[in-house]
């Protein structure tokens, strides 16, 4: 299946960098084709509430910026990972403002082919994860009603990856 990935570190070799590259070969290693997208490296701009998208743009948003290229991956995606650090108890400002911009996308209904959701967080401390669990249970499953492939979390302030937790990923890649 087809899996977009959005990377909301700016951090290249960050931690969840590192988290993304070994579901990345998990996931490819069982065939699927994954598009990791570093929303840092990208000019897009928060939503403006305008509603052109739900008047006359019929599902296209007014703001021509790098979020046209995200718009048309999740034409064809199968599952979307949502992969931050976590800023000020959420995900990063970055990848707010992409999920914001889904409105024009998902919102009232989500794409055809779109059907499930997974999560990769990397925190400073433990169990900082309620802001964007928040967001991830009510938009994504309740709202949108995709199926949870599950959540991954790791802690610490520099990049420290255990090998078990780059393991596990790998395998969670491959097992989809
Ligand atoms: C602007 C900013 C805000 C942060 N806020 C939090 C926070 O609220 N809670 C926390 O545990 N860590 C916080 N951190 C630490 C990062 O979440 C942590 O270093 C994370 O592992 C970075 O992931 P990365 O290596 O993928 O960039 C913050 C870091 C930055 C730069």
């Amino acid at each position: 299946m087809d899996i977009l990935v959005l990377n909301g570190s700016p951090r290249p070799a960050g931690n969840t960098s590192q988290m993304i590259a070994a579901f990345r070969e998990g996931a490819e290693s069982a065939g699927h084709k994954v598009d990791v997208v570093d929303v840092c490296r990208m000019k897009i701009g928060g939503c403006l509430a305008c509603e052109y998208c739900h008047t006359k743009g019929n599902g296209q948003c007014v703001q021509k910026d790098d979020m046209q290229e995200i718009y048309s991956l999740l034409d064809e995606t199968e599952m979307l990972v949502l992969a931050s650090p976590i800023y000020y108890h959420n995900v990063s400002g970055q990848l707010k403002c992409v999920i914001d911009r889904f409105y024009a996308k998902l919102y009232p209904k989500k794409p055809g082919k779109l059907s499930k959701v997974a999560m990769i967080l990397s925190s400073g401390d433990p169990e900082m994860y309620e802001g964007a669990m928040f967001s991830y249970n009510g938009d994504f499953l309740g709202y949108l009603g995709l199926e949870d492939m599950g959540m991954f979390t790791h802690n610490s302030y520099e990049p420290e990856m255990k090998a078990e937790e780059l393991e596990a990923l790998k395998a969670f890649g491959a097992s989809l």
